[in-house]
């Protein structure tokens, strides 16, 4: 899909568009037809311009026809740019079942109550090409049809916003078609291989370390949760090196279960179903890296994925062991379903001991509170430094993703000790803060941010920008984020 800016586009040049309206629209601008149709849609109140409405009709032009889609902007009080994405992505997608090939796209009405040039030229490229994405690399009778181009107008869009849209817009993709990748093809080596090819094209660079370099970093927290498995576990380790100036580095750490069963605590069907996506973490942070690399941001950062499957077999690990860990620690293992943090505390371990990270962000698919918490609409963050979380909130609110900031509160410090061990992984309610708060246990004295995307790193259905199955939660924020360290 090319995506260029064509001021002079008419509707015999298109064979689908989508015109923004903003509530009392101003309608000298539009052709006499198209405002006389507007005029009476507002009349009849089938549309009126409102936030979440839209009007979709078949426009003729001569023998020729235009599958046309109104969608509403609202007002000053009522648009959001998160509305704006949900619908054009909706109408994009009504669109696209009618096999059109070229898309034109006319917001002039939205200048006069949104003018942040940047931000909605980035959020059109984004939304164009997320929407544009489903995941039908299985079926063989998959649609082929493509959108060729889409040609935009009426707005002052500022094509290098254009072009990070695309970039992020893509990166979001790549990481969605991972995470919806089956656990019988994304295996732990599989996940290896593809970073490594994706770190190629992108320009980072990737070190896999294989079952017996992690034996020797004796990250037996990590093993422990990948025995029960024949896949073999992989350390996936991404670098850029964006400011060889600079010798600050950012730490970016992502849960890469690629499949979760609960292990020998097993998880009924209906939970095991989605739990291919239990690398949701690790498809953020590589999009990311990806994201970082292509637009040459100027900071350092290192990408850690402690990549394995949690699986069932005679050489699984139990509850009611003892482990140890990387740092050192021993782990009480109260649920072997708890897999994710000490897979996590590992690699959050790794990095800051051989990495030579300032900061360390880890993001993962980890608890089912997360979902009771805040649904499916916004992830939950745990941090022990207001700054760090503060840019990391900042980053999150530029990509229209939300986030809600969780308490860690003195009484709950004593919810992760174990009498046996030093902690045990299954600390029970606030699961998502307790979760978090294990990992923290690992974070020596530098900022840390914990994400937990176990409700927004997956959809069951599709809308807005979404497609079902993996969204790519995160990626975006984390470039966001390490584009804001470079300044
Ligand atoms: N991968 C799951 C968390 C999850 C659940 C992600 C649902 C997405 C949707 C994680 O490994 C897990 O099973 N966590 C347990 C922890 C508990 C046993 C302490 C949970 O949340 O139930
Ligand atoms: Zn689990
Ligand atoms: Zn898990």
């Amino acid at each position: 899909m090319q995506i260029r800016i064509d001021e002079n586009w008419k509707m015999s040049d298109v064979d689908g568009a989508i015109i923004g309206i903003s509530q009392n629209f101003d309608l000298s601008g539009f052709p006499d037809r198209l405002s006389a149709v507007l005029r009476q849609l507002k009349e009849n109140e089938l549309f009126q311009g409102k936030i979440d409405e839209s009007y979709t009709l078949t426009w003729m032009n001569d023998s020729e026809w235009v599958e046309l889609v109104f969608i509403g902007l609202g007002n000053d009080e009522k648009f959001t740019r998160s509305k704006l994405r949900a619908e054009l992505g909706d109408a994009y997608r009504t669109l696209k079942k009618k096999k059109i090939k070229t898309l034109g796209l006319d917001l002039r009405s939205l200048k006069s109550i949104y003018d942040e040039k940047k931000a909605v030229s980035r959020l059109i490229a984004e939304t164009l090409i997320m929407s544009d994405y489903s995941f039908d690399d299985y079926k063989s009778d998959r649609k082929k049809h493509e959108l060729k181009s889409v040609l935009l107008k009426g707005f002052s869009f500022d094509q290098d916003s254009l072009d990070e849209g695309e970039i992020l817009g893509k990166s979001n993709v790549f990481a969605r078609s991972l995470t919806n990748m089956p656990a019988n093809a994304l295996t732990p080596t599989k996940l290896a291989k593809m970073a490594s090819e994706y770190g190629e094209t992108c320009g980072f660079d990737v070190e896999i370390k294989d079952f017996e370099d992690i034996v020797a970093l004796n990250m037996e927290a990590f093993l422990s949760v990948s025995k029960g498995s024949t896949e073999p576990p992989k350390l996936i380790v991404m670098r850029y090196n964006g400011n060889e100036k600079s010798d600050k580095r950012l730490g970016l750490v992502g849960k890469g279960l690629t499949y979760d069963s609960g292990g020998l605590s097993i998880k009924p069907t209906a939970s095991m179903v989605n739990m291919k996506d239990d690398m949701g973490g690790a498809s953020a942070v590589i999009g990311a890296m990806g994201a970082i690399a292509q637009m040459g941001v100027k900071t350092n950062v290192t990408a850690v994925v402690a990549a394995c499957e949690n699986m069932i077999s005679g050489h699984s690990y139990k509850p009611g062991d003892i482990i140890s860990s990387m740092g050192g620690k021993s782990i009480f293992i109260g649920n072997t379903d708890a897999e994710g943090r000490l897979t996590l505390v590992d690699a959050v371990t790794y990095i800051q001991n051989h990495e030579n990270v300032d900061m360390v962000l880890d993001i993962a698919t980890l608890t089912g509170a997360a979902i009771h918490c805040l649904g499916n609409d916004a992830s939950a963050i745990l941090s022990n430094d207001d700054t760090f979380y503060s840019i990391v909130e900042n980053a999150f609110k530029k990509a229209d993703e939300n986030q809600w900031r969780m308490p860690i509160f003195d009484e709950y410090k004593e919810l992760i000790k174990h009498e046996q061990a030093d902690l045990t992984n299954s600390a029970g309610s606030p699961g998502t803060i307790t979760a978090g708060m294990f990992i923290e246990a690992f974070v020596k004295d530098i900022p840390w941010v914990h994400i937990d995307i176990a409700g927004t790193a997956f959809r069951d259905k599709q809308k807005g920008i979404f497609s079902k199955g993996g969204t790519g939660a995160g990626v975006r924020p984390l470039y966001f984020l390490a584009k804001k360290l470079s300044e």
